[in-house]
């Protein structure tokens, strides 16, 4: 037995969680300034939600942790978000709305088997959203807009938006065959996963990690893509330039999964130590999944944030020191009872306070006045509060603003009172 994480999970240790929190919460503010709502779908779901026919992309064919609880049915935990979330609009018939697109969001954990590596793990969490609806530019470039502004409000600095167009069902299917005739003499060059792909979707060869560097692919023929894609492209290009938004085009951009067409894009760290983890999120457009999984013929495009590199890259920008600010805590409760002689009152004024929404905490163990003052200066807190026996006698207790050092003894049922007092003194003062 070994009583260890599994290799590629972690704990998040509270100070490390606080900062998953800060930027979710602020994504979380994101999501309501653009109109998008939250929610959930299951950790695990049939394989068949996440794997399609002909599925080439390493998600699906490599790293998914599938498993049978009978002989009939395989279940996958969850990759990615996008296709539960395509799962339950269908299931749920959301595309009965009135008000299509309809603007879901997800932060949730996901899994994949690949090989771990600072910011790739084997469970991580995405902060995602999707808008489904008939395909608009306006919506891809808003969808863009939301992550980008996300990550800028967040004071990141080193990143950089590369966008690119798959083409509509037409121009791929024909730029698909274009590639395959051009590969093929030179299949030997490609890597092994290349050579898999290069039947069944060739057009992933372009952003290959491992062959990048080749002639043969530097030199690939472009996507003629149809007018009206073409126009669609112009278009998203247009409204980004609207938002103001950065960008650059990226033509060898395809993207991991199967199922993008049109609009694709990226955010990426340009700093160094990123590396090949670079990657902070990523998303596109996708024409056929509602479809491909029952649902009428309805668009949808939506992007990821890994929240565990944004961690990273948030860390090396030093952005959490501003962020993490230590919340002062309004009182600490000095206790001077001995344990056997308590009967609660210490317990009974932190009680009080925190019914008025003060912060407390109470010291729970017999030690000296000076280590529990320490503690009171350790968790910075406004207001000390002394208990000896003697305020216990009389009902009162020992109050010292720590702000102007004075100290006095105010009666128990007095005491919020007297705190929202000072408080409010020294803000008026201030
Ligand atoms: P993805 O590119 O596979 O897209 O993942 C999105 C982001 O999740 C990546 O950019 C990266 O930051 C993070 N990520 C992926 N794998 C790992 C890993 N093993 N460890 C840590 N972080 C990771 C999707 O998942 C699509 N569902 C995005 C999307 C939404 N497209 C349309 N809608």
């Amino acid at each position: 037995m070994q009583y260890q994480t599994v290799k590629g999970t972690y704990d998040l240790l509270p100070d490390q969680l606080k900062k998953f929190n800060l930027l979710e919460n602020e994504f979380r503010y994101f999501l309501n300034l653009y109109g998008y709502a939250e929610m959930k779908t299951p950790v695990f779901e049939y394989t068949g939600v996440f794997q399609k026919e002909n599925d080439t992309s390493d998600m699906v064919t490599k790293e998914m942790y599938s498993f049978s609880p009978n002989e009939k049915d395989s279940y996958t935990l969850r990759p990615e978000g996008t296709a539960g979330i395509v799962r339950s609009f269908v299931e749920n018939k959301m595309y009965g709305n009135s008000e299509l697109p309809l603007k879901l969001a997800y932060i949730e954990e996901m899994f994949r088997h690949e090989r771990p590596q600072k910011g790739r793990q084997r469970q991580f969490t995405q902060m995602g959203v999707e808008a489904l609806g008939d395909k608009n530019p306006l919506i891809d470039a808003e969808v863009i807009a939301l992550g980008y502004y996300y990550v800028k409000s967040l004071g990141l600095k080193s990143l950089k938006v590369l966008i690119n167009t798959l083409g509509d069902n037409e121009s791929r299917v024909r730029y698909k065959e274009q590639l395959i005739e051009y590969f093929k003499p030179h299949k030997d060059e490609l890597c092994f996963d290349c050579q898999n792909r290069l039947e069944k979707n060739p057009l992933r060869i372009l952003d290959c990690k491992v062959d990048h560097e080749l002639d043969i692919i530097k030199n690939a023929p472009k996507m003629e893509l149809t007018e009206s894609s073409k126009a669609y492209f112009e278009k998203v290009k247009m409204y980004l330039d609207v938002l103001g938004i950065p960008y650059e085009i990226d033509d060898k951009l395809v993207r991991g999964l199967d199922y993008y067409t049109d609009t694709v894009f990226e955010v990426v760290s340009t700093r160094q130590e990123s590396g090949s983890q670079a990657t902070i999120f990523g998303g596109g457009r996708y024409d056929n999944l509602v479809k491909e999984m029952g649902g009428p013929e309805i668009s949808g495009i939506g992007f990821a944030i890994g929240v565990e590199r944004l961690v990273i890259l948030a860390e090396a920008e030093g952005i959490f020191e501003e962020m993490m600010e230590e919340n002062n805590l309004d009182a600490y409760i000095i206790n001077l009872i001995p344990n056997d002689l308590d009967d609660g009152y210490g317990l009974k004024v932190c009680q009080a306070l925190r019914e008025n929404d003060f912060t407390c905490e109470i010291n729970y163990y017999e030690r000296s006045l000076k280590s529990q003052f320490k503690t009171s200066d350790r968790k910075k807190a406004r207001f000390v509060i002394i208990i000896g026996e003697d305020e216990a006698k009389n009902g009162v207790v020992t109050l010292k603003d720590t702000l102007t050092k004075a100290q006095e003894s105010v009666k128990y049922e007095e005491v919020v009172q007297r705190m929202s007092q000072l408080m409010e003194d020294y803000y008026v003062q201030d």
